[in-house]
């Protein structure tokens, strides 16, 4: 289907050139992504230049397609605006967090299955895109940590990951994380399929029965683990580009850019349709 297709590395991604956006509005096309994420995890495809409704033709294609509560664009209320810049969207102060290694979602009782990322306008400085491959990075696990781990759950929360961004939050802000809930879920994640993955990230506060700082010292090894170059990408934007990726076994995160950079990136998230087990 897409001719100029290349793995990435042996644990991560693939990427393709020569496909414009509105041919991905193809349902084969839409087929082929399905089967690329499942393989790859992260899949890439150059100079798209695709626009907000065929954006959204894909995504529907590929799942139901999440609608933010905020920050959704007028004509599509689907794609959200990544930026820094206030003028762009209302989330602005929020984005910082993107800095750290996340899964979307992850205080949701079911995460996103999956997101697709288009840039408009790039930065000249950072702001490129890594992703981590955490089905790989458990699977090479020595099985003596993959026994102490099966068992072991770990509390999610919008404040720990909002907290790594703003260490030095005001009253309001506090309060305002303290509404998103949080969340417990295993620390490997089951799949339907028997896949398995490490559910870490940003939003990993504590070890359920651990003395707090035993919980996260487990859960800092566990990140450099899955974030080392074997297991990872880093994503150099050009305007156009198109990434989807599974958000279940992706951990990903925004290398930092300056508040005044033009960056702004379009972006649609799919429901999840599996539960965290
Ligand atoms: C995100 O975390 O969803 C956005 C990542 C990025 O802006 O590169």
């Amino acid at each position: 289907m897409f001719a100029d297709t290349q793995p990435i590395s042996a644990e991560i991604g693939v990427e393709i050139s020569g496909v414009d956006g509105r041919s991905l509005t193809d349902p084969r096309a839409a087929e082929r992504c399905r089967e690329l994420i499942d393989e790859y995890g992260v899949v890439v495809f150059r100079e798209t230049g695709i626009d907000d409704a065929d954006l959204v033709t894909l995504s529907r294609m590929l799942g139901e397609v999440v609608v933010p509560r905020m920050g959704g664009q007028e004509d599509h209320p689907e794609v959200s605006a990544i930026s820094l810049d206030p003028t762009k969207t209302v989330l602005a102060a929020y984005n910082q967090g993107t800095f750290h290694w996340h899964i979307d979602g992850a205080t949701d009782e079911i995460p996103q299955k999956g997101t697709l990322l288009t840039a408009l306008e790039v930065s000249d400085e950072g702001g490129d895109t890594e992703f981590a491959n955490t089905y790989a990075s458990y699977e090479a696990l020595s099985d003596r940590d993959k026994a102490e781990f099966e068992n072991l759950r770990v509390v999610h929360s919008f404040a720990a990951a909002q907290r790594l961004a703003n260490p030095d939050p005001t009253e309001k802000q506090l309060a305002a994380w303290a509404r998103v809930p949080e969340r417990e879920h295993p620390l490997v994640w089951t799949r339907r399929n028997g896949r398995k993955s490490l559910l870490i990230g940003a939003t990993a506060s504590r070890v359920v029965g651990w003395p707090e700082e035993k919980g996260r010292r487990l859960v800092g090894r566990l990140l450099a683990w899955s974030t080392q170059p074997r297991f990872s990408l880093r994503h150099h934007w050009r305007p156009g580009d198109l990434v989807l990726w599974d958000n279940t076994g992706m951990l990903h995160r925004a290398v930092p850019y300056s508040p005044t950079s033009p960056r702004l990136m379009h972006r649609t998230t799919l429901a999840g349709d599996e539960a965290v087990a």
